[in-house]
């Protein structure tokens, strides 16, 4: 049984509320069911279970009921919604999911939580420091807060993410303490076939797991990092990775691990084409993780010499952080799709608009075809920027 403090007690007897008595039950819940011995407090929570489309009604009613009793006591962000909330129309969404779309919205406003709709709040403002503990749901920003940031959180639910945002804290088991943060296998990678970090992060996913991996030869931008970490959380159940590089160490030492697996980039090609998929798309889907300013700059260089080609739809998804910092890149991007915030081909009902979709996420590719109802194609990103122009 956990230790709770005489406030934790009393939060826990209902003498601060209703709202509040419940999400403590949950916290205490979880904490005896992984052994914790106490809760501590995080710096901030992200919540997920903010599209319609992945909570529907119930949780709609969950939402509303508990907004009327609780409110957040720490820094909250939101994940993606269903729908763009300014373009919904231009994205063929229906008008009654965008009504039910709004209620979540409401609920959550009224709960206190920050409308920052997107999976990398590390861009747009809550961004943990380095051995701060947080209690955040979404997959790919857990893998990237514990990995590249050093933060230290487990995946939670969104219910439970949401229970820590109320209470500011946390249970503290799995990876809040140091020991359980050493990796259990170490993975060589001989090197990565351009465009394809995000390949290497679902085959080091599917090898891995529910094992914390330490990578050797792992060169990466901050922004293949998120995508390389994303399909590694999607493809396995990895929230966290070590990684090494001629230029420096990030994780732990890996003198312990029993297990070496080397990965030879013809692994990594052979997996992408077999995710190659079909010829031609109903729709083109980039960003995912939701793009960085930095990654909307780069696609803008590649087109704003070329015209579109208008084979399929286009959506470059992003955060509304980044599209306000990049207008100029944003009005290049127009003229090849839609460029859209607070949502993503995930968790928007692409399934009722498109049936093939291609796109350079690793993680697309375990969500597209399951969630999206999506006959899914993987391309790196170049290959898609020419595809969509000429
Ligand atoms: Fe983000 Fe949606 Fe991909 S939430 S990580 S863009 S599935």
């Amino acid at each position: 049984m956990m230790h709770l403090s005489r406030d934790e007690e009393r939060t826990l007897a209902g003498e601060e509320g209703h709202g509040r008595q419940k999400a403590m039950e949950l916290l205490v819940a979880l904490g005896d069911i992984y052994g914790a011995k106490r809760l501590i407090p995080i710096a901030s929570a992200q919540v997920s279970g903010a599209s319609f489309k992945t909570i529907g009604d119930a949780g709609i009613l969950f939402l509303e009921d508990f907004s009327q009793k609780a409110k957040v006591s720490v820094r909250a962000s939101l994940n993606p919604l269903g729908l763009d909330l300014r373009r919904w129309r231009s994205m063929g969404v229906e008008n009654e999911f965008h009504s039910k779309q709004a209620r979540i919205v409401r609920a959550y406003s009224a709960l206190g939580t920050e409308p920052l709709y997107t999976c990398t709040p590390y861009l747009a403002g809550n961004r943990p420091r380095k051995g701060q503990h947080v209690a955040w749901a979404e997959s790919s920003a857990t893998v990237f807060a514990n990995s590249y940031l050093g933060a230290m959180t487990n995946k939670e639910g969104g219910p439970s993410a949401l229970a820590a945002a109320i209470i500011g804290k946390t249970a503290e088991y799995g990876l809040h303490l140091p020991e359980n943060r050493r990796p259990e296998l170490r993975i060589d990678i001989e090197s990565i076939p351009d465009g394809l970090f995000p390949i290497a992060g679902y085959v080091v996913g599917k090898v891995a797991g529910k094992r914390i991996p330490h990578i050797t030869g792992l060169d990466l931008s901050p922004d293949e990092h998120k995508a390389f970490g994303a399909a590694m959380a999607a493809a396995g159940a990895v929230s966290m990775y070590g990684y090494s590089n001629p230029r420096h160490t990030r994780g732990v030492n890996t003198s312990e691990v029993e297990e070496t697996i080397s990965l030879p980039a013809s692994e990594l090609t052979e997996c992408a084409n077999s995710l190659g998929g079909d010829a031609e798309w109903d729709l083109v889907a980039l960003g995912c993780p939701h793009c960085s300013p930095a990654e909307l700059r780069s696609m803008a260089r590649y087109l704003e010499r070329r015209r579109p080609r208008r084979s399929s739809d286009v959506w470059f998804c992003t955060s509304r952080h980044a599209y306000a910092r990049c207008p100029k890149e944003v009005a290049v991007l127009k003229k090849f799709g839609k460029v859209l915030c607070d949502t993503c081909m995930v968790v928007a009902p692409i399934e009722r608009m498109y049936n093939r979709t291609a796109s350079d996420s690793g993680k697309a590719m375990v969500y597209l075809p399951t969630l999206g109802k999506q006959r899914a194609s993987f391309r790196p990103t170049r290959a898609l920027l020419e595809a969509i122009s000429c």
